[in-house]
């Protein structure tokens, strides 16, 4: 690994923190950064060692606050910029960072520099956006949005009408499109000093760095290699800029591109389907009984690998991560979430079992993993939400917190119809405080796999990983890590077929975690596992 990679960063695990859901700390039914600090003993609880809030600052939350309106100020529902110091401060107690997620790539509508820059006045945020000239320009496969503002032309935009996209520039300007400044030009100068200025912010106030929106999206250009060009020139200059500045401070790109970000100069990347990754994550997570979305439809039609009715395969999946993992393995990471406020959660068409499995596999795999909040007790997607603040099918996986039984779940003392987004409604939600005292439970299976990874190098980020077996239709999954002498190996067989597999295994070895059967025999110099169905197993051993 890169010697100047954090160390803390070495052996993350990150827990994602959507605000909204978390916990209520005043009873307006909306989570704040008070409401983290009251759960911070719990967070440290799980063993990890990061947390990433999705965006907490000044906002008209057209994109749940994915379109900021002040970069240097916390938005009221959640607080203050003192509480979030606070909360640095707090959270640092217990050996835990804070990084936040800094939306570089577009900003709010309401945003000053929007507003001064669709003004059609003369100002210095002229050239902060993309604005076309006039109207008849040709846009080529950009979004752009007209009819809006009295400037005499369109603005482009990266997600919603109300993200319009900052202006770093274009890798290689389209010279028929004179609206396509270079990267060099003074507009773009100002962005990527406007953006330094954020980050030195943020860096200065403590938090340890930034989960990066949308971070394939700053520079435009006519073909990826291209647009690639201009992301090394932006990033790597960030990235040098804050090794120099704050060495200990990380940069985590939502690209899902490892093989392009970390060369890029992120140190770690999510590992998603619908980012550039090739498919995988689906395959093995994901689509059990049900489609994913309407892109996907057609897609696929069978049960993911972690399903009890597993024909799914983990071949997709890990035919993918080798190639990324063997692209960056020496520069940066590769983040496998257990999912996220825009994934449908993992539990969706799942039981809580079906879980554990799954979970073997984040926790055990190379890189830093990331839990997302609730993931811990297997909390439901909750259908049928409707759009709130731009979640569209997004709000089933953003619902509350569940800690506790009762009508309002532990999470606020607001009305339950006062809530940002319902509880899930069923009877038998999981909750915090059921799974609390069992030792079979979902959430205490979850700390011992983040405890045992942090506890041993081999599991930790660096340890280095090898395939033994992976098929296609057909279970099992197995592959090890390994460093200083230290050895495990991950065997998965989520399916419903028992199987048999020799292998070379010492003539010791200890059973780290189990889940359903496994058994052991040794033949004539060789050992043989017998793994019945919906079965798996966590072996250490000295090489
Ligand atoms: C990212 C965020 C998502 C948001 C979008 C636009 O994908 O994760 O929630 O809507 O960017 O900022
Ligand atoms: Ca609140």
């Amino acid at each position: 690994m890169d010697p100047a990679m954090p160390k803390w960063f070495q052996n993350a695990v990150i827990y994602e923190i959507y605000p909204q859901s978390f916990k209520d700390s005043n009873g307006d039914g909306i989570g704040d950064l008070p409401g983290i600090i009251e759960k911070l003993d719990y967070i440290a609880s799980l063993g990890v060692n990061a947390i990433w809030i999705n965006p907490c600052f000044d906002s008209p939350f057209f994109d749940a606050g994915y379109d900021v309106r002040d970069y240097y100020k916390v938005a009221e529902r959640y607080g203050t910029n003192d509480d979030l110091k606070r909360l640095i401060a707090e959270a640092k107690k217990r050996g835990i960072r804070i990084l936040l997620d800094l939306v570089a790539g577009h900003t709010s509508i309401e945003h000053p520099w929007f507003k001064a820059s669709a003004s059609g006045e003369k100002t210095i945020y002229d050239d902060y956006f993309c604005w076309t000239q006039g109207m008849r320009a040709n846009q080529g496969s950009y979004k752009f949005v007209s009819g809006m503002a009295p400037r005499n032309g369109f603005f482009m935009i990266n997600f919603f009408f109300a993200q319009p996209a900052l202006n770093y520039g274009f890798s290689d300007p389209d010279p028929a499109c004179p609206w396509q400044q270079s990267m060099d030009q003074p507009g773009p100068r100002l962005v990527r000093e406007e953006l330094r200025n954020i980050m030195k912010f943020y860096l200065d106030m403590g938090c340890a760095g930034f989960r990066v929106d949308m971070a394939a999206s700053l520079v435009k250009g006519p073909t990826k290699e291209s647009r690639q060009r201009g992301l090394c020139d932006l990033w790597g200059d960030y990235k040098a800029w804050m090794r120099k500045n704050y060495p200990e401070a990380v940069l985590v790109a939502e690209w899902s591109d490892p093989a392009s970000s970390i060369p890029a100069g992120f140190d770690a990347d999510f590992f998603l389907d619908w980012g550039y990754c090739e498919p995988g994550y689906r395959e093995l997570f994901r689509f059990p009984k049900y489609e994913e979305d309407e892109e996907h439809k057609s897609v696929h039609s069978g049960n993911c690998f972690f399903c009890k009715h597993s024909s799914g395969n983990s071949r997709d999946f890990v035919d993918s991560f080798q190639k990324h993992y063997d692209a960056v393995k020496d520069m940066g990471y590769i983040s496998v979430v257990t999912g996220n406020h825009d994934k449908f959660r993992i539990r969706r068409g799942k039981s809580l079992d079906e879980l554990r499995l799954a979970y073997f596999a984040i926790f055990t795999l190379p890189g830093v993993p990331v839990l997302y909040m609730g993931d811990e007790i297997g909390m439901r997607y909750v259908d049928g939400l409707g759009n709130v603040e731009g979640a569209y099918h997004r709000s089933g996986s953003r619902t509350p917190m569940q800690w506790a039984a009762g009508p309002k779940a532990g999470f606020s003392t607001a009305a339950p119809e006062k809530f940002y987004l319902p509880l899930d409604p069923f009877r038998d939600r999981p909750t915090v405080a059921q799974q609390e005292p069992d030792d079979g439970s979902l959430l205490n299976l979850t700390r011992r796999l983040i405890a045992l990874r942090r506890k041993h190098p081999a599991l930790s980020g660096n340890g280095a990983y090898r395939v033994v077996e992976s098929e296609y239709k057909d279970a099992p999954w197995i592959f090890t890590r390994s460093a200083d002498g230290e050895t495990f190996l991950i065997a998965l067989n989520p399916g419903p077929k028992a199987c048999r597999r020799k292998l070379a295994l010492p003539e010791t070895f200890e059973v780290a975690e189990q889940e359903g059967q496994v058994a052991f025999s040794t033949k004539s110099g060789y050992s043989e596992m017998e793994i019945a169905a919906h079965s798996g197993v966590i072996l250490r051993y000295a090489e």
